[in-house]
């Protein structure tokens, strides 16, 4: 399938989580079984473009894109968690989302110092997310260059953000 056609997959709900703001649910691609296979290949093949030598994804998710893609590729998938989920010393971040804030933890030896990691998840927006997500991994001693995502929401300038912060962004739509 392509992008275009993966776009008619993705729903837009209105006012959620909060009024003004317009979801775009990935539930409808990922009931879709070509759909989400599909999805996977693209994002597989932009990895490997970008010489991942593992993927990070972050909860929740950029789980279900990041560890198919880590496992289509045989690659490692590194967990960027929520907080007080990893059992063992973690380093975090906190950071602001579009509609409030959270904050991101990652195990630091669950990266080989100077490993190239690839960052995917299923949407941008303002790119809080990804930048932390980035901050923490390269804190852990991760070479991160490139970063994908399904969707872009170009009007919250977050893959503008990635950009100045030395990342190449690639999404399969907006
Ligand atoms: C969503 C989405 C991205 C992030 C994008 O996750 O999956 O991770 O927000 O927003 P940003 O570019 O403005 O940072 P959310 O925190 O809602 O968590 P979820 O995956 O658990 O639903
Ligand atoms: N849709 C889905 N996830 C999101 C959005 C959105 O519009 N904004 C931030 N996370």
């Amino acid at each position: 399938m392509t992008p275009e056609e993966l776009k008619a997959l993705v729903r837009t709900v209105p006012d959620f989580p909060a009024p003004g703001i317009l979801f775009r649910d990935i539930t409808t691609l990922i009931s879709h079984g070509t759909g989400l296979a599909a999805s996977i290949g693209h994002l597989a093949r932009m990895a490997q473009d970008a010489g991942a030598e593992a993927i990070a994804g972050m909860e929740a998710r950029g789980f279900i894109f990041g560890a198919a893609v880590a496992a289509h590729m045989g690659l490692g998938f590194v967990p960027v968690r929520k907080p007080g989920k990893l059992p063992v010393k973690t380093i975090g971040i906190d950071y602001a989302l579009e509609y409030g804030r959270d904050r991101l933890e990652i195990d630091p030896t669950a990266i080989p110092a100077g490993q190239r990691v690839v960052i995917i998840d299923d949407l941008i927006a303002t790119g809080g997310t990804a930048l932390a997500a980035t901050e923490l991994l390269r804190t852990a001693g991760a070479d991160v260059t490139h970063a994908l995502f399904v969707i872009d929401l170009p009007d919250l300038h977050g893959a503008a953000r990635l950009r100045d912060a030395g990342l190449t962004v690639e999404a399969l739509m907006d």
